[in-house]
This record gives structure tokens, C-alpha cells and sequence, in this order.
């Protein structure tokens, strides 16, 4: 037999297993030298047609071989799995020094800010805030406002009607104004009462300065020995902390609403800036009524009550400087994004 070199058998035993690149291929290279057929088993078979005085030597030197074959496999098999570990870690690899993809950070809506601004210039003045229903009772929105069924003022308002009726039968409706909130509130307190309650309302109307969602907040302050001038002065001052300037003028003038008397719009106009010399309307207002003091469940001969009810989007928009009322609701990130650096 062939038994000349060993050396030669594990040389290309050794080329064969290190040009394996996978384990299907050192499994195949494997099986040249030590399967059934292979080169080295192929040997160890004709052991036995070896003289015998030359046998033992040569069974040492393929088993030898054998070993030597096994381990080279052994050790070619951990570096291909240490390649293919190596591999996937590459692949998988995650750069834990790259920026973070940020969590897109939210901010509030102007409105919102707005009300808020609203809301702590009124409480650092003494007033409560409150919060009522949109969905409201006619009996609420206008009856106890002292605006009945078939009182013209009601078309002042072109009012989105709800289906259905409350539990004693009475209509309901989207509140066209948060004035509701006057007799819902009052009910439920004795005075002095000093309270600010802001929130949606809604009214069929749709243009760049009319929503047909909008916001109000409606003030009350009631109180015995009170007077117009003490509103003046409330609402004078509101205005100059809102606008953070004290060069504005405040007027009341005239007019009418069924729940006050008298009644006045309240203008305010900046004296610098670029809206500068115009009277601009930012609030109805008025003495409460007397037959609404009474649905109150007060006495008007006692009580002195002033409202008002003023638009929040308006205030929003002089503050500012935005000339459609309509990109509020458009959700334009755009937008909405510069109010919130
Ligand atoms: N509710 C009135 C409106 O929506 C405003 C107002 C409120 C007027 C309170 C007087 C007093 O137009």
C-alpha cells in the first residue's frame, strides 16, 4: 500500500479544510480525508494487508494522521463559527453613539395658551375659573338670560340645535356663547362672586374673522356697592397685563344684549404698534339685567352684578399678529410650531 507520506496527506488535508468557507463545505472536505471513502479511512482498511512487522508503525502513524485531521476540522469549524459570530455582530451592530431620533416633542395649541394667559391674569385678580357644558339647555343658553322663546334677540345668534331634550323636556343646543355659565354658576354660590369661565361655543357663521367653533370666556363679578367703574378698571387692567403693555385706551359703547342693562361692546385701541390708532372690538358687557339677578336667585335691589363675554381667538389673534382666524384649526404644524420655540 501506498502509506508514503503522511506528511503530504495532512498538508492537503489542510488546504482542503481551510478553503472551506462554510460548515457544508468543511463537512464535505472532512469527508475526503476521514469517511467512509475517504483518503485517511481508505488507509486504516488496508492495515491489515501491511506486513505485520511493519503494521504497528504504521496503524501509529494514521491514527496520528486521524487526529491530527480531526483537529485541524475541530479548530476550522470554531474559526468559521467565530467568522459567521463576527458576521452578525457587524450586521447587527447598533451605533449607541448616533443622536437619538427624538420622541417629537408636543406643545399647546395658541388657544390654549391664550387661555391659560387668560386664566392667571383673572385668578392673580381674585376671580374663580369654571367650566360648563357645550351641549347646553335652550333654558340656560337663552330663557334664563332673559331671551324667551320668541324674543327677537334670539336670531342675534344663528344657533346649531341638538336633537333631543333634557330630563324636563327642554330643548337643547350648542351654547352659542358662555354666557350660560352666568346662572349656572351664580346658582350654586353666594356673593360676592368674582369668576371667569372659558370654553368652546358655536354659532352658524363661517369666514376669516368667524368660526362656526370659537372661544368665549365669560366674566361675572357680583357684589353689593359695585359699579360700571369698577368693570372698567377690572377689564382695563386684564387688557394691559394681557397685551403687556400699558399704552392702550379702553371704551365702553353702547349696545344692546337682553341679559344686560345697560349694555356696552368694550374697544380697546394699542397707541403704538402697527395696529395703532384703531378701535378694535374685544368684548360685550353690561350691567346684569335685573330680571336675570333674580334667576339668579338673588335680589336686585341688593345685588349689583357686571359681565362680559369676550373672544378668545380674537385676543389671540391682536397678541399674535394673526390675520385668519381660520389657520387655528387647520392644524398646520407649521403653524402652529412658532408658538411653542
Ligand atoms: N354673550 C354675549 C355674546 O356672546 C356677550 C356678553 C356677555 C354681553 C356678557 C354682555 C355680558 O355676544
Amino acid at each position: 500500500m501506498e502509506l508514503s507520506d503522511p506528511t503530504q496527506l495532512l498538508a492537503d488535508a489542510r488546504t482542503a479544510l481551510d478553503a472551506a468557507v462554510d460548515t457544508a463545505a468543511l463537512a464535505d472536505a472532512k469527508a475526503r480525508f476521514l469517511g467512509r471513502d475517504g483518503l485517511v479511512t481508505e488507509r486504516l482498511k488496508l492495515l491489515g494487508k501491511v506486513p505485520a512487522e511493519q503494521r504497528s508503525a504504521v496503524g501509529k502513524t494514521l491514527n496520528a494522521l486521524k487526529q491530527s485531521i480531526e483537529a485541524l476540522v475541530a479548530s476550522r469549524e470554531a474559526a468559521l463559527r467565530q467568522q459567521q459570530l463576527d458576521a452578525r455582530l457587524a450586521q447587527e451592530a447598533i451605533d449607541v453613539t448616533l443622536p437619538g431620533r427624538g420622541s417629537g416633542k408636543g406643545g399647546l395649541h395658541p388657544v390654549t395658551l391664550t387661555i391659560e394667559r387668560i386664566e392667571t391674569i383673572f385668578r392673580s385678580i381674585g376671580f374663580d375659573v369654571a367650566d360648563g357644558p357645550e351641549i347646553e339647555e335652550d333654558f340656560f343658553n337663552f330663557t334664563a338670560l332673559n331671551t324667551p322663546a320668541d324674543h327677537p334677540a334670539r336670531s342675534m345668534h344663528d344657533t346649531f340645535y341638538v336633537e333631543g331634550q333634557d330630563a324636563e323636556g327642554r330643548g337643547l343646543l350648542l351654547r352659542t356663547h358662555t354666557s350660560p355659565m352666568q346662572i349656572r354658576y351664580a346658582r350654586q354660590q353666594t356673593p360676592p362672586i368674582k369668576v371667569i369661565a372659558p370654553g368652546k361655543t358655536y354659532r352658524v357663521d363661517s369666514d376669516a374673522t368667524h368660526s362656526p367653533m370659537f372661544h368665549q370666556f365669560e366674566g361675572m363679578w357680583i357684589d353689593e356697592g359695585i359699579s360700571f367703574a369698577d368693570l372698567k378698571s377690572v377689564y382695563t387692567e386684564f387688557l394691559r397685563r394681557f397685551f403687556e403693555t400699558d399704552q392702550l385706551d379702553v371704551r365702553f359703547r353702547p349696545s344692546y344684549f337682553p341679559f344686560t342693562e345697560p349694555s356696552a361692546e368694550i374697544d380697546m385701541r394699542f397707541a403704538e404698534g402697527p395696529l395703532a390708532g384703531r378701535w378694535l372690538e374685544v368684548s360685550g358687557s353690561g350691567q346684569v339685567h335685573p330680571q336675570v339677578v333674580r334667576n339668579l336667585g338673588l335680589d336686585p335691589e341688593r345685588y349689583i352684578g357686571f359681565a362680559f363675554g369676550s373672544g378668545i381667538e380674537r385676543l389671540a389673534m391682536l397678541r399674535y399678529d394673526v390675520g385668519d382666524l381660520r389657520l387655528f384649526y387647520e392644524n398646520d404644524l407649521r403653524f402652529l410650531q412658532q408658538f411653542n420655540p
